[in-house]
């Protein structure tokens, strides 16, 4: 039911963990499954230079999280609000009908972690 690309990310997740010092950090949790998403991030120059994060939560949210990361890292802040789910859910090949809310954990995550940047700044 999941593609390789899924399974790769849920067994190999990227970028997992926190970052000390964080310029910003987000959290979302799923109202539908009460699945959780953390996200931190390092930001200079309106760049996003480094990201790391800690989901508890389905494969497939594990794995939309950690993709998720790897499409935030170096970009801009700006470009980084153009994440959508969908094209978290493209990126793993897609993900089954009933898993699509999975990947809106990442999404939702790191709009709260660039608002509290913004707020700041
Ligand atoms: Fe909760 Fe996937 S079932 S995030």
């Amino acid at each position: 039911m999941y593609t390789e690309k899924v399974l790769d990310h849920f067994n190999n997740p990227r970028n997992v963990g926190e970052i000390e010092g964080a310029d910003a950090i987000g959290e979302s949790t799923s109202t539908s499954c009460g699945d959780s998403m953390k996200i931190w991030l390092q930001i200079k120059d309106n760049v996003i230079e480094d990201i790391k994060f800690k989901t508890f939560g389905c494969a497939a949210a594990i794995a939309s999280s950690s993709i998720a990361t790897e499409m935030i890292k170096g970009k801009t802040v700006d470009e980084a609000l153009q994440l959508t789910s969908e094209k978290i859910a493209e990126a793993l090949g897609g993900l089954p009908e009933h898993k699509l809310h999975c990947s809106v954990l990442a999404t939702d995550a790191l709009k709260k972690a660039i608002e509290e940047y913004r707020g700041k700044n």
